[in-house]
């Protein structure tokens, strides 16, 4: 048929395989041969038809590689009509994960049968889209209007058996071998007389869409977009499913899919897709790399972060061993986890004796001699370099030759750490972001002498236990919290100038920033950064800087853990709150610095903290402290909440161009000075070439 799609004919039924791996998207060749075979067979012995899949997965959606450039014949509409209307029932066969444009052809075949472990779903929201096949149309036709409005908004797939129970699929298949449970299934329909069953026959009753549920869904995914635009597109599609005929509605949902698929917001997603997948390749490492096995782990110190850490690795089946110094220390440690399991069992999400399953992975002790035998430690002390240097003395005492040593520093030198054993190439930062458990984001980071197969095993197990991995070099901060540094400043600056804290918050959240930074500050304790200035010698004598954090600690208001920060926080329900004496000292403070406030726009507040931020991003591309610019778009939007529908700061740079961010740069450079705004030779380089950083990836061979 073709070299992607093949047909034949089994024990009477026509069976149409498509295999165009890795995951079977619907290039342009996936949709010409589907579209051939089922023609083919309207015409001979077949009694029905089965459309399945070959590799790891049935069809997991649209070519996402063939968004934005010219379409391609067949469109996908004209493959779905041809299944809809065969003359002979069409059957999915569905394993692995029916996603998106997959999801949607076995949507148009009149059966669907799966194995117990598939999925169905519709991510399209996940990269800024409307499913654009008739899922928006189909899937409130069987499964109900809000059952149809969760999936898709949500983007999350569901397994074979709640598909099940929503209607959206027919039948589990119990058979091993799917394509024989699935030619059985379709001899069974052929000899019950089944009927050619097409969703778009159905109607919804739009007296069963109770009143105002349209405006209430759209006020709640809007507070929730974070700058994204499709979640209240896909309202509009569902609303149109309920009030139109079927082919008008298709139009309805075709007509904002392709707004949709052109807008910056989508494209943006979809870099983030393809950002992630890449954050993983490490360019300089040979393919064939043998990773080391890790079956055993062990965590220094019970804190947050140890706990946090600890529950990754268990939650994967990995066992582990917590060190701590006292045995007090340790039971507090442990203690922690277990209440934060005890959490997710509350919440229905996790059943007690899994719980019970967990813990028995994770074990403690005061003794290193009791980790002789693990395979990898992930220091997780706090931030004091000779102590951590300590630390790996000792590990490298006691610890079996092979193992992996990782800190989880956020900003101490590595090599000095490595130095500390007689091992460094087995010395390595694993940066996790708090809460370690939740928080999807893992920096790896490279010492000078870490080895290749440390650096492969490491980015292997961080996506075993579900992280995205991003490689750093070593530098002050590495990539994320380096960064950070004018953002945080410049939004202190802002209040000087004539902001209040709750407009450059609502500046940055209005961006897409899950928290603003002044409210960010609270949350982390004004006083981690309070402390960290003492140390430092580099910063320059400037009494404008930093000024309200320093003042607001002295005062005792170290953010939420004290009730109050740059705002003040309901005692009840933690809400944060404009608290009058602080916005009265902000404008005392002003004045005693002879500042003239003035009024600030959002536009200002947005570039005077997001430029350095990307200024800093520059630095570190040049200097090769990150691969490419797309791996710290990664870092921003799974460490720090950076919206993907913007995908990350280097990419929304080269969104509003190099230019013009250079540009403010040195405006800004001129009125605030050198100090702290000195545009990067990277940024000034691409500006004036009118480059852009992902071009500059490209070059380089790193994208
Ligand atoms: N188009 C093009 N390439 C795709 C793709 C797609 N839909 N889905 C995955 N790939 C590529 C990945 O980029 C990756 O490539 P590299 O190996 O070169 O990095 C490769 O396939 C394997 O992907 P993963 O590493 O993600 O493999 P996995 O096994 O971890 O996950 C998956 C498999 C669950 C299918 C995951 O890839 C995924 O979620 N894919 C996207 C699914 C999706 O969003 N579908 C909707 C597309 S939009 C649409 O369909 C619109 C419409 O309505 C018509």
């Amino acid at each position: 048929m073709s070299d992607v799609v093949s047909y034949q004919i089994v024990d009477n039924i026509g069976v149409v395989s498509v295999n165009s791996p890795p995951v079977n998207a619907l290039s342009q060749k996936v949709r010409e041969g589907i579209l051939s075979a089922v023609t083919a067979a309207q015409g001979d012995a077949s009694e029905a038809i089965v459309l399945r899949c070959d590799g790891r997965t049935f069809i997991a959606g649209a070519d996402i590689t063939e968004f934005g450039k010219p379409p391609m014949a067949p469109g996908l509409p004209e493959v779905l009509s041809a299944i809809e209307n065969s003359s002979k029932p069409v059957i999915a066969a569905i394993h692995g994960t029916a996603l998106g444009g997959g999801f949607e052809v076995s949507l148009a075949c009149h059966y669907r049968c799966a194995i117990a472990s598939a999925k169905v779903g519709l991510p399209e929201v996940k990269l800024g889209l409307l499913p654009g096949a008739g899922g928006t149309q189909r899937v409130p036709r069987i499964a109900g209007v809000k059952a149809a409005l969760d999936m898709i908004t949500s983007g999350n797939p569901v397994s074979a058996k709640t598909a099940l129970g929503m209607g959206l699929i027919d039948e589990v298949i119990s058979n091993d071998d799917l394509q024989a449970g699935a030619v059985q299934y379709a001899k069974d329909l052929v000899a019950s007389g089944a009927p050619l069953r097409r969703i778009r026959d159905i109607t919804i009753d739009p007296a069963t869409v109770e009143p105002g549920f349209f405006d209430a869904a759209r006020k709640k995914l809007a507070a929730r977009a974070r700058g994204a635009i499709a979640p209240d597109k896909i309202v509009s599609c569902i609303e149109a499913a309920v009030e139109l005929p079927m082919d008008k509605g298709l139009e309805r949902e075709r007509e904002l899919f392709t707004e949709l698929v052109t807008s910056p917001e989508s494209a943006a997603m979809r870099h983030i897709f393809f950002a992630e997948r890449l954050a993983a390749k490490i360019k300089d490492l040979p393919k064939d790399t043998v990773l080391r096995d890790i079956k055993k782990v062990a965590i220094i110190g019970g804190g947050t972060m140890g706990g946090g850490i600890a529950m990754c690795f268990a939650n994967v089946g990995i066992p582990v061993v917590m060190v701590e110094v006292t045995d007090e220390a340790l039971q507090r440690g442990l203690g922690i986890i277990k209440k934060n399991y005890s959490i997710t069992v509350q919440k229905g999400k996790l059943a007690e004796d899994q719980m019970e399953g967990l813990l028995g992975l994770i074990s403690g002790t005061t003794d290193y001699n009791d980790i002789a035998d693990v395979d990898m430690v992930i220091e997780a002390v706090y931030e004091n370099l000779e102590l951590k240097k300590q630390i790996f003395a000792k590990l490298d005492g006691v610890c079996k030759q092979g193992a992996i040593l990782a800190s989880n520093t956020s900003y101490q030198d590595i090599d000095q750490i490595a130095a500390a054993t007689k091992r460094p190439q087995d010395v390595l930062g694993l940066h996790f972001f708090s809460p370690a458990n939740v928080m999807k984001l893992l920096e790896v980071v490279r010492g000078e002498k870490t080895a290749d197969d440390v650096l492969a095993t490491s980015m292997a197990i961080g996506k075993k236990i579900q992280k995205v991995c991003a490689l750093s070099r070593v530098c002050y901060g590495f990539i994320g919290n380096r960064m950070l540094g004018g953002y945080g400043r410049e939004s202190q600056m802002l209040l000087m100038d004539g902001c209040l804290p709750t407009q450059v918050d609502s500046a940055l959240e209005g961006f897409g920033m899950a928290m603003g930074p002044l409210a960010m500050g609270d949350l982390a304790g004004l006083d981690v950064g309070y402390k960290a200035r003492q140390g430092r010698t580099d910063l320059p004598d400037d009494p404008k800087l930093y000024r309200m954090g320093t003042l607001l600690v002295e005062m005792g208001r170290h953010g939420q853990k004290t009730g109050a920060g740059f705002y003040k926080y309901d005692p009840e329900t933690r809400r944060r709150l404009a608290d009058p004496i602080v916005e009265g000292m902000i404008v005392d403070e002003s004045n005693k610095l002879d500042i003239e406030r003035r009024e600030i726009d959002n536009e200002e507040i947005l570039a005077r903290c997001l430029y350095p931020l990307i200024n800093e991003g520059a630095l570190i591309l040049e200097e090769g402290i990150a691969q490419r610019s797309s791996d710290i778009d990664i870092v921003y939007v799974f460490g720090y909440a950076f919206p993907a529908a913007k995908g990350g700061p280097m990419h929304y740079a080269d969104h509003v161009g190099l230019k013009h961010v250079y540009d403010k740069m040195c405006e800004y450079r001129d009125l605030y000075g050198e100090q702290y705004w000195k545009p990067a030779p990277l940024l000034k380089e691409l500006a004036e070439s009118g480059k852009t950083f992902a071009q500059w990836d490209k070059e380089r061979g790193a994208s």
